[in-house]
C-alpha cells in the first residue's frame, strides 16, 4: 500500500480568516494562492481548506446548499482550480473539508423534503412525528436546544445533531448515500489530494429514537449517546471507503470525537476507513466528556502526558494519527496548555510546537499557530460570532452561573478565539484586508505577525521552519515507533521515535522552572535554547536528541 501521507506536514488553512484579495474584509481563495510561496517557505506539504463550498454560512459554511460550487464569497470554482495548479508547481497537495453528516437548510434536497413529504428526497433527512404532542425525543443538540426541529405548523419534526440550520441526512437511504458517494469521486477526479471528513462518526442513529437520562436544567439528555460513535457504523464505512476513497490513492483524515480505543479499527489501519484521524481524547482534557464548556476539568501535566502517551501507544497497535493542538474548533494552544499568561512566551510556545510535532503521526499546524497566535477574550457575549459559543453560554447561565462566569467559560474555548484574521505584518488589519475584517482583529498584531519573525532569530516561525525541515532529513521521525522515556519528573513529557535506523528523543519541561532529569545524551537535533546541560531542562526547554 502506498501510504504517502505519512510523509506529509499539513497545514489547516480557516479561508475566511486567511487572506482577503478584494477589499471586503473576508478571507478567499485567491489570497490562499498569494500566500503558497508563504507556506513553501515554511515548508508545510499540504493543505486543508475548511469549507468553501456554497453555504449560507450559519455555520461559516459548514452548511453546504450545494457541494459541487464554491461559496462566491470565497471565489469561484476557477480560483479554486488554479490554486490546485499551482500549489501542485510547488509540491503542495491539497485535501477539502468533506461534510456529509448534514447539509444545510437551503441545499435544495432539503428544501424539497421540507415542501413536499411525497418527495424521495424526505427520506434522504429525518423526519419523525411528535411523541405525546411533544419532540419524539430528549435529546440536546451540540450547540444547545432540542435536536428535533418542528416543520410549520404540523405533527412533523426533523433531526439535527449541530444547529437547525443544518438538517443530518439520512444514512439509512441507499440513494441518499449513492448520491454523496458520486459528489466524493467527481471531487477526487478534479485533482485534490483527499479530505478531512467533518463530525463523520455521527452518520449512524440510535434507531429505537428513545429517550435518555435527563443530564440538565433544559430538561434534555445530551444526544451524544444515540447519535454519535453507534453500533453499525462501520457499514456505511466500509461501503463508503469501497466507492470512493479505495478507487483513489487519496488521503482522509476523520474527525471523530469521543472514539472509544477498542473501535479504532473501524476508524483506522488496513481495515479502517480512513488514511488517519484526530484524536479529540487528548485535545478535550479540560473540559467534561459531554462537551459542555461550563464542566471544566482540572488537569495537570503529568494528567495530560497521560492522555497523550496512551493515545500514542492504542494508536500504534492499529495504524495512523494526526497529530494537532489546535483547530478552527480548538483555542490556541498556548492558552490551552500553558495556564498562566507570564509563562506565555518564545520557550513556551516552541516546547508546545516540539511536543506535539515529532509525536508518531502526521503533523497538522492550524494557521497562526506557526507564528505562535494567542486567544482574544471578549467582553461581551455579543461579540461572539461562533455559534457553538452562543448556545454554550445560554447553557451555563440555565445552569445557574452568573454572565460573568458564562462568558469566562466561552472565552476560554470558543471557537472564535482561533478564528481571527492571521496577523501577516503590523500594518492596519494586519495585512490580511485594507478593509475591516467580518470578524474583530485581535489587538496585539503589531507582536506577533509574520513578517516580524520571518527574519528574525529566534523566533516562533523559525522553529516550525526548522521542526519541518528536519522531519523531512530524518526518517526515524516519520516511521519510528513511539516509546515513553520513563522516569521522569511530573512536569516533564518526554518520548522517543525508534525504527531500525535509531533513536530520537524529544524531552520536553511544562514549568516555568529549571528540573533534574536523568542524563539523555547523543547529538542534540533541536533545542529552544541556546544551550542543554546534561541532566537539567531549563524552563519550557524543548530539545530533540539523536541517540
Ligand atoms: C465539525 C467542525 C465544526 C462544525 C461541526 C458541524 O466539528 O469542525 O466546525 O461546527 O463539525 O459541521
Ligand atoms: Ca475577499
Amino acid at each position: 500500500m502506498n501510504e504517502w501521507w505519512k510523509n506529509e506536514v499539513a497545514y489547516q488553512i480557516y479561508p475566511r480568516s486567511f487572506k482577503d484579495t478584494n477589499h471586503d474584509g473576508i478571507g478567499d481563495i485567491k489570497g490562499i494562492t498569494e500566500k503558497l510561496d508563504y507556506l513553501e517557505n515554511l515548508g508545510v506539504t499540504l493543505l486543508w481548506l475548511c469549507p468553501i463550498y456554497k453555504s449560507p454560512m450559519d455555520d461559516n459554511g459548514y452548511d453546504i446548499s450545494d457541494y459541487y460550487d464554491i461559496n462566491p464569497e470565497f471565489g469561484t470554482m476557477q480560483d479554486l482550480e488554479e490554486l490546485i495548479q499551482e500549489a501542485k508547481k510547488k509540491n503542495i497537495k491539497i485535501i477539502m473539508d468533506l461534510v456529509i453528516n448534514h447539509t444545510s437548510d437551503e441545499h435544495p434536497w432539503f428544501k424539497e423534503a421540507m415542501t413536499n413529504p411525497h418527495s424521495p428526497y424526505r427520506d434522504y433527512y429525518i423526519f419523525k412525528s411528535a411523541k405525546n404532542g411533544k419532540a419524539p425525543t430528549n435529546w440536546r443538540s451540540v450547540f444547545g436546544g432540542s435536536v428535533w426541529e418542528k416543520v410549520g405548523d404540523t405533527e412533523d419534526y426533523y433531526f439535527h445533531a449541530f444547529s437547525k440550520r443544518q438538517p443530518d441526512l439520512n444514512w439509512e437511504n441507499p440513494q441518499m448515500r449513492q448520491d454523496l458517494y458520486k459528489m466524493i469521486n467527481w471531487w477526487l477526479e478534479k485533482g485534490i489530494a483527499g479530505f478531512r471528513v467533518d463530525a463523520i462518526n455521527f452518520i449512524k442513529k440510535d434507531q429505537r429514537y428513545q429517550d435518555g437520562a435527563v443530564d440538565g436544567a433544559d430538561g434534555l439528555s445530551a444526544c451524544f449517546a444515540f447519535s454519535r460513535n453507534q453500533p453499525g457504523i462501520e457499514k456505511f464505512f466500509e461501503e463508503m471507503k469501497r466507492e470512493t476513497f479505495a478507487k483513489h490513492h487519496c488521503m482522509t483524515v476523520a474527525e471523530a470525537v469521543g472514539v472509544n480505543y477498542p473501535d479504532l479499527g473501524i476508524f483506522i489501519g488496513d481495515q479502517g476507513c480512513f488514511s488517519m484521524m484526530f484524536d479529540f481524547n487528548y485535545s478535550n482534557f479540560d473540559i467534561g466528556e459531554d462537551e459542555e464548556w461550563f464542566k471544566r476539568k482540572t488537569w495537570s501535566p503529568k494528567d495530560y502526558r497521560e492522555l497523550l502517551f496512551t493515545s500514542q501507544r492504542e494508536i500504534q497497535k492499529i495504524g495512523w494519527v494526526a497529530s494537532f493542538l489546535e483547530n478552527h474548533d480548538q483555542p490556541r494552544s498556548i492558552d490551552k496548555l500553558i495556564v498562566n499568561k507570564e509563562d506565555h512566551n518564545y520557550y513556551s510556545k516552541t516546547m508546545l510546537a516540539g511536543m506535539f510535532f515529532h509525536l508518531r503521526g502526521t503533523p497538522f499546524i492550524y494557521q497562526g499557530q506557526e507564528i505562535g497566535m494567542v486567544n482574544f477574550t471578549r467582553q461581551s457575549i455579543d461579540e461572539f460570532n461562533d455559534i457553538g459559543s452562543i448556545g454554550q453560554y445560554q447553557r451555563a447561565i440555565e445552569e445557574g452561573y452568573s454572565k460573568e462566569e458564562a462568558l469566562h467559560f466561552v472565552n476560554l474555548r470558543s471557537r472564535d478565539n482561533t478564528r481571527t484574521p492571521m496577523h501577516w505584518d503590523d500594518s492596519e488589519y494586519a495585512g490580511f484586508s485594507d478593509t475591516e475584517p467580518w470578524i474583530k482583529m485581535m489587538d496585539n498584531y503589531k507582536e506577533i505577525n509574520v513578517a516580524n519573525q520571518l527574519s528574525k532569530e529566534p523566533s516562533v516561525f523559525q522553529f516550525y521552519k526548522k521542526m519541518i525541515a528536519l522531519r523531512k532529513a530524518e526518517p526515524i521521525l516519520v516511521e519510528g515507533d513511539f516509546e515513553e522515556l520513563s522516569e521522569m519528573p511530573d512536569d516533564v513529557i518526554a518520548y522517543s521515535r525508534v525504527s531500525a535506523e535509531g533513536t530520537i528523543s524529544c524531552l520536553c519541561n511544562f514549568s516555568r522552572n529549571s528540573i533534574k532529569i536523568r542524563n539523555i545524551e547523543g547529538i542534540v537535533l533541536l533545542n529552544n535554547y541556546p544551550e542543554y546541560q546534561l541532566g537539567e531542562l531549563k524552563p519550557f526547554q524543548f530539545v530533540m536528541i539523536k541517540q
